[in-house]
C-alpha cells in the first residue's frame, strides 16, 4: 500500500519514519524486491537467471537501458567498456600519498572522487550521452583502481588492463599477475568472480545508493557522489558486512566455541550480531545467497579446500543458526555477505579488499540509479526533521 505525502509537504506535515523502513524516496524502474517471498528482479529478470545465464557487462547494459542487449549491442557495449579500462597516469601518484596499510576502503574514496577531476568533457548533467560516458568510465576504471589499490598495499608494481580478457578475468589478472611471471587466470574462479559482480550490481534503495541519489540530486560531480556511494558502503551494517563476516569466523577460531558466540549474538545486552546474518528487506532467504551458496561449493571442490578451518566454522554456524529459534523466529538467514566472503577468500582476495569487491560490483547500481534520478523529472533531495532540542529561549543576559 502506497501514501503519497506529497501534497501535504508543503502544509507542514510529514511523516516521521526512522531508518526510512516505510518510506519511498523515488520511483525505480531498475529493480524489484519482495523481501517476503525473497524475489529480486532486474528489470523483470529474476536475479537467479542472470547470475546463472547472463555476465556482468550484460547485466551492466540491462540496468542502464532497461533491456538486454542484442548480441551486436552487447559486443559494442563490451568494445566501449574496454576502451575506458585505463586511469589517467597521473592517479597512479596518488596511491604515494597513502601508508601501505590503509584501508582499500579509504584509498577507493579518494581515488574515485579524484576522477571527478578529470574527465571533465562529458559532465553536463542533462546530456543523456555524457551521462552515458560517465557510466562506462566507472564500470571501466573500477577494477583498475581496486586492482591498483591492492598492489600497492603488497608493494607491488601496478598491472596495466588487458582488454582481451573478460571484465572478471582482466580484475583477477590485475591483482595476481606480475610483470615477471605468467599468470593463467582460472575460470572457474573468473566465473565465480562474475557471479559476485552480478549478484551485488543493484539492491534498489540501500543506504549507499540512497547517498548516491541523494548527492547527486544537488546536480554534484558524478565521480564524487559515486565516493560519496563508496563512503557509505564502507560500515559493517552495510557492504563491511563481508569483511566482518571473515573477522567474526577468525575471532571464533574453533568450531567448539560456536555455542558461546551464538548466545553472545541473542544477549539483549550484548551488541555482538552474527555478521553476515540478517537483512532490512529480506525476511525469508535472501535470493542471492542461494546462487552465491551453491557457487561457494563449486568455488571449494574446484579448489579441494573444502576442509579449510575457517571454512568448516562457517558451515557449522550456518547450520546451528539456522536451526536456533531466536534466528528461525526473527526469520534471520544468512545474506550475501556470509557466502561471498568465503568464496573471496577461497579466490586468495584479501579480507580488508572485500568491500572494495563490493564497490567495484554495485557501481552499476549507483551509477544507473543517478542516470534514472537525472533523465526524469526531479528534485533535490530534502528530508524533513523532527526537532526534539529546546523550544524558544533568550540568550542570558550578562
Ligand atoms: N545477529 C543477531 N541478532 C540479529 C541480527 C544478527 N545478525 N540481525 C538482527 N538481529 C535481531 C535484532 O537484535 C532484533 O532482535 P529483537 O527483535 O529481539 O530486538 C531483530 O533481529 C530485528 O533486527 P533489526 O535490527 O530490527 O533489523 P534491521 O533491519 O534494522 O537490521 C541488519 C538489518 C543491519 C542487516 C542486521 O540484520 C545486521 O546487523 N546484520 C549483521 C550485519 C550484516 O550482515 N549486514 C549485511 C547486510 S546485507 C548487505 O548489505 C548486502
Amino acid at each position: 500500500d502506497v501514501i503519497d505525502v506529497r501534497p501535504l509537504t508543503g502544509q507542514g506535515l510529514f511523516t516521521y519514519d526512522p531508518g526510512f523502513v516505510s518510506t519511498a524516496a523515488c520511483e525505480s524502474k531498475l529493480t524489484y524486491i519482495d523481501g517476503g517471498k525473497g524475489i529480486l528482479l532486474h528489470g523483470g529478470y529474476p536475479i537467479e537467471q542472470l547470475a546463472n545465464h547472463s555476465d556482468y557487462l550484460e547485466v551492466c547494459y540491462l540496468l542502464l537501458n532497461g533491456e538486454l542487449p542484442t548480441p551486436e549491442e552487447k559486443e559494442e557495449f563490451v568494445n566501449i567498456v574496454s576502451n575506458h579500462t585505463m586511469v589517467h597516469e597521473q592517479m597512479s601518484h596518488f596511491f604515494n600519498g597513502f601508508r601501505r596499510d590503509a584501508h582499500p576502503m579509504a584509498i577507493m574514496v579518494a581515488c574515485v572522487g579524484a576522477l571527478s577531476a578529470f574527465y571533465h568533457d562529458s559532465l553536463d548533467i542533462n546530456n543523456a550521452h555524457h551521462r552515458e560516458v560517465c557510466a562506462y568510465r566507472l564500470i571501466a576504471k573500477m577494477p583498475t583502481l581496486a586492482a591498483m589499490c591492492y598492489k600497492y598495499s603488497i608493494g607491488q608494481p601496478f598491472m596495466y588492463p588487458r582488454n582481451e580478457l573478460s571484465y572478471a578475468e582482466n580484475f583477477l589478472h590485475m591483482m595476481f599477475a606480475t610483470p615477471c611471471g605468467e599468470y593463467k587466470v582460472s575460470p572457474t574462479l573468473a566465473r565465480a568472480m562474475d557471479k559476485i559482480f552480478v549478484l551485488h550490481a543493484d539492491h534498489e534503495q540501500n543506504a549507499s545508493t540512497s547517498t548516491v541519489r541523494l548527492a547527486g540530486s544537488s546536480g554534484a560531480n558524478p565521480f564524487a557522489c559515486i565516493a560519496a556511494g563508496i563512503a557509505a558502503l564502507w560500515g559493517p551494517a552495510h557492504g563491511g558486512a563481508n569483511e566482518a563476516v571473515l573477522v567474526m569466523l577468525e575471532e571464533i577460531g574453533d568450531e567448539e566455541n560456536i555455542p558461546e558466540f551464538i548466545e553472545r549474538a541473542k544477549d539483549p545486552n550484548d551488541p555482538f550480531r552474527l555478521m553476515g546474518f540478517g537483512h532490512r528487506v529480506y525476511r525469508n532467504f535472501d535470493p542471492r545467497a542461494k546462487v552465491m551458496k551453491q557457487t561457494c561449493d563449486e568455488v571449494l571442490a574446484e579448489l579441494g579446500i573444502e576442509n579449510d578451518p575457517l571454512l568448516k566454522i562457517a558451515k557449522r554456524l550456518e547450520q546451528i543458526a539456522l536451526e536456533d529459534e531466536y534466528f528461525v523466529e526473527r526469520k534471520l538467514y544468512p545474506n550475501v555477505d556470509f557466502y561471498s566472503g568465503i568464496i573471496l577468500k577461497a579466490i586468495g582476495i584479501p579480507t580488508s579488499m572485500f568491500t572494495v569487491i563490493f564497490a567495484l560490483s554495485r557501481t552499476i547500481g549507483w551509477i544507473s540509479h543517478w542516470n534514472e534520478f537525472h533523465s526524469s523529472p526531479n528534485k533535490i533531495g530534502r528530508p524533513r526533521q523532527l526537532y526534539t532540542g529546546p523550544k524558544f529561549r533568550d540568550y542570558p543576559s550578562k
